[in-house]
């Protein structure tokens, strides 16, 4: 038989993540990362070199090559939805580092262009391919804990300019603790419990500015254009009523990431910006809390536009979809609206959950 041919993707955006994407593609062998681009073409020459990707080129050439089937979006919020629709308009399907996009108008251009093209979206986050979220979606659909009832997810830290070399975009449009770090915490909990339906939310701006204290930019100052703490109520679709708090201004907290409570017991779920860790679980007839062994294999970044290959491939749909984070981003908007408005929103927008992985593949395979 001859070999199947590899599906090949290009990368746009060489930074601070982009090693964390070659590396993660690398083990896949029906993918070839082809080409990387960015707007600075030395820093694509450079991973290309540290990660031995054959061709750096400008962005405008990455999206002129006709055999890229793929691109690989890791550019900062504000470009994800340009760089996007660029792709989509040379015929490419696209999968972008997370938010989808910074509000819904321009979420719905992108969803609309690929339907239109005939052309795949998906986003980031993929960390819920990994062993600890399949393994919680295992236990809680096979009904380990019951019907569930409550859930928490908690992501309480000081901010991203302590370690970041360019940490402008998340005190952006499009940054701040909600649209960056919520999309692991709503996606993982979509993924388990189904679309939210409602929210209600409270959410402040705690210091008009931010200084960095990472090289090399040490003691610049960020002026801050997003709420950098937000408290949410969210009603899913099924009836599950979960609290979220993200933010940026805690020092240190004793909050677990993620907690389901179902009428049969409790589950405790790892870090959802991790693709492994501990998961724990109590049902009603336990004395204390038992550690559960993953049933998956743990994978890394890049699951996603690997699962978005196999998919084109075989033609079942993906996992990491625009839909799924289309209906994040409609929720993140409502929770934000919600704060202002001081009232209850409607997300209109829902989605399915996405396919939970087989339970024998190994982690260098996706199911076709
Ligand atoms: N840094 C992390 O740990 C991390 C983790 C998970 C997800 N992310 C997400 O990944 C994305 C990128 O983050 P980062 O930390 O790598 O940022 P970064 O600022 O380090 O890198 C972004 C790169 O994109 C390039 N770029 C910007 N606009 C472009 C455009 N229009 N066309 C081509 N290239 C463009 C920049 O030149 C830069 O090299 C963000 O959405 C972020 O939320 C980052």
């Amino acid at each position: 038989m001859p070999p199947t041919p590899r599906t090949k993707i290009g990368l746009v955006g060489c930074g601070a993540i982009s090693p964390a994407y070659f590396k993660g593609l690398k083990p896949y062998a029906f993918l070839e990362v082809a080409a990387c681009a960015d707007l600075d073409l030395e820093r694509a020459k450079t991973r290309a070199t540290e990660f031995g990707i054959s061709r750096a080129c400008t962005v405008e050439e990455l999206f002129a090559t006709p055999d890229l089937e793929i691109v690989v979006n890791l550019t900062i919020p504000s470009a994800h939805a340009s760089v996007a629709l660029k792709a989509i308009s040379e015929g490419k399907s696209v999968i972008s580092e997370k938010p989808l996009a910074l509000n819904r108008e321009e979420g719905l251009r992108v969803l609309e262009a690929a339907k239109k093209k005939g052309v795949r979206v998906g986003c980031a986050p993929d960390t819920f391919l990994g062993a600890g979220i399949q393994t919680s979606r295992k236990l809680l659909d096979d009904g380990w804990i019951g019907a569930p009832v409550g859930a928490t997810a908690f992501m309480l830290c000081a901010g991203h300019e302590r370690w970041h070399p360019s940490p402008e975009f998340y005190y952006q449009r499009g940054g701040g603790p909600l649209f960056d770090m919520g999309p692991y915490y709503l996606t993982s909990l979509i993924n388990l419990l189904g679309p939210v339906a409602r929210v209600a939310a409270f959410a402040k701006k705690t210091h008009p500015t931010r200084v960095i204290a990472s090289e090399p930019k040490r003691g610049q100052v960020i002026s801050v254009e997003v709420p950098t703490h937000a408290s949410a109520s969210l009603e899913f679709r099924n009836g599950v009523i979960g609290t979220l708090i993200m933010s940026f201004d805690v020092w240190a907290h004793t909050l677990p990431c993620i907690e389901i409570y179902g009428t049969e017991g409790s589950l405790s779920l790892p870090d959802p910006n991790g693709f492994g860790g501990v998961i724990r679980l109590r049902r009603k007839e336990n004395k204390d809390w038992g550690e559960i062994p993953h049933a998956f294999p743990e994978r890394s970044r890049g699951a996603g536009p690997a699962d978005m290959a196999k998919a084109l491939q075989s033609g079942r749909p993906h996992r990491a979809s625009g839909e799924l984070a289309f209906h994040v981003l409609d929720v993140m908007c409502a929770i934000h609206e919600s704060a202002e408005a001081e009232r209850a929103i409607d997300v209109r927008s829902t989605c399915d959950r996405p396919a939970p992985l087989p339970l024998d593949l190994v982690a260098e395979e996706m199911d076709a």
